[in-house]
């Protein structure tokens, strides 16, 4: 047991408490951003005068050494320690002696490990939007090369109107491009410095707030010292983000799944990011798109998880919160994992567009655009509606499309019909005629494609 306390105990803490309690074998996992920290801490210590600047250049250059043996593996995390806090500040003090001692001057683990999280998820905010980048600029290929790849656009699963691959990957794109702006503003709100807060009552030290906050690149410290020891609404909404992220995911997911089905055959996925079966050897499973479906239960449990362990917590500090440490690293390298391989998955697979185009042929998705040539002959909407709803009914009993019935036969359904239905309801048509902002023809998705263009660049 190595612990930072004891002066009023006179007994030890039971080896199963101890262990209960310690947090070092995760919060290792922010050993950089606690000794940035407390670099920070130490030099502002040294600035205001609380500790010579001596002493202070000594600690910063202890922690330095810390810092790279650390990450050069020449020093081993140690796990009796009770947390990384405890680790950090006794192997100062075993190096420089007792200067070392004088880094924990003004401050409490309860406004250190508030710092700690917030450094290591504004570090993690800024991986994500990485590959959230790249996974949109993978996604803008797909749509600059499938502007006339034609496809059937589903409600309820069943066939509704044919689009294009460019105009539905383009509805994900639109998703991620928020999910990337979420977690700007994300950042934004949080990005503001708790060290200096203390236990929960601020401290009598002359501390400069300021100068540790702009140290350490946020915006300022915050305002309230109760409230910096205890808040962590910044990690709920982050494991909102990226359970958003994931329910986005998630939906693509299910479409590569059905999209890759012997039923549908519009896409393959790579073997690459194909696994088998040990018993059927004809098998090639989409194991990547289901397991990133499947991950998302879990994202979501990291958020109600700490939802409901703050919701009943008085002020200020309690360590309830040592609880947000756990579920918010998964969540984070798990979202990390789901989009990179899903970005992977989707950048090798291969598109079937004959079949593609095949499914948005049949299916009766030229429905619409036969009522709205009858429309535009001067046939009110719902009598239209109508007309073609018996058209469907014959062309089913005939076991054809409606462009492969006869202009007599149409002819006997409306007199309305003549020979430019069959210019009006072809699939080029009910594509490429679809223009208004948003729509799946081509003049629309260029300007969206520009657009994004615009908007990846600048990211
Ligand atoms: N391991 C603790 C946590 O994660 C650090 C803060 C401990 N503070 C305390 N007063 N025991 O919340």
């Amino acid at each position: 047991m190595a612990q930072l306390w004891g002066g009023r105990f006179t007994k030890e803490t039971d080896q199963l408490v101890y262990n209960f309690n310690a947090s070092i074998s995760f919060d290792q996992k922010f050993f950089a951003q606690d000794i940035k920290g407390s670099i920070a801490h130490a030099t502002m210590l040294g600035k205001t005068g609380i500790i010579t600047e001596e002493e202070s250049a000594q600690i910063v250059e202890g922690l330095k050494s810390i810092l790279s043996d650390v990450e050069n593996q020449k020093l081993e995390i140690g796990m009796q320690y009770e947390d990384i806090h405890s680790f950090v500040e006794a192997t100062l003090i075993d190096r420089i002696g007792d200067t070392g001692k004088k880094l924990h001057t003004g401050r409490s683990r309860n406004d250190q490990v508030a710092l700690d999280m917030r450094l290591y998820t504004r570090d993690e905010i800024e991986n994500i939007k990485e590959l959230l980048k790249n996974l949109m600029n993978t996604l803008h290929k797909l749509m600059k090369e499938n502007v006339h790849t034609y496809m059937p656009g589903f409600t309820h699963l069943q066939k509704a109107q044919p689009v294009t691959f460019a105009h539905h990957v383009g509805a994900y794109m639109e998703m991620f491009k928020r999910d990337y702006s979420r977690l700007c503003d994300i950042y934004e709100r949080m990005n503001y410095c708790p060290l200096g807060a203390g236990a929960l009552a601020g401290t009598t030290y002359p501390l400069d707030r300021e100068m540790t906050a702009s140290l350490l690149g946020f915006n300022g410290p915050t305002l309230n010292s109760m409230d910096s020891v205890s808040d962590r609404d910044y990690i709920i909404e982050l494991l909102s983000a990226l359970s958003t992220i994931c329910m986005h995911l998630s939906r693509f997911s299910e479409e590569i799944i059905i999209w890759n089905s012997n039923e549908y055959q519009f896409i393959e996925l790579d073997d690459a990011y194909s696994t088998g079966s040990s018993i059927m050897p004809q098998k090639k499973n989409p194991d990547i798109a289901e397991l990133v479906r499947g991950k998302t239960g879990r994202v979501y449990g990291a958020l109600i998880s700490i939802m409901t362990t703050m919701k009943g917590i008085p002020l200020a500090y309690n360590k309830d919160m040592q609880e947000d440490k756990e579920l918010t690293f998964d969540a984070i390298d798990t979202v990390k994992g789901c989009i990179a391989l899903f970005d992977g998955m989707i950048s090798t697979m291969k598109l079937n567009k004959k079949n593609m185009q095949k499914s948005a042929m049949n299916g009766f998705t030229n429905a619409t655009d036969a009522a709205d040539y009858l429309v535009k002959n001067g046939v009110p909407f719902r009598d239209a509606h109508s007309i073609i709803g018996r058209l469907v009914l014959y062309a089913i009993e005939q076991n054809k499309a409606i462009d492969e019935l006869s202009l007599d036969e149409l002819k006997s359904i409306s007199p309305v019909f003549n020979e430019d239905i069959y210019e009006a309801i072809s699939l080029e048509t009910c594509v490429e005629k679809r223009n208004t902002i948003g729509a799946p023809g081509p003049e629309a998705m260029k300007t969206v494609i520009e657009k994004n263009e615009e908007f990846l660049k600048n990211i």
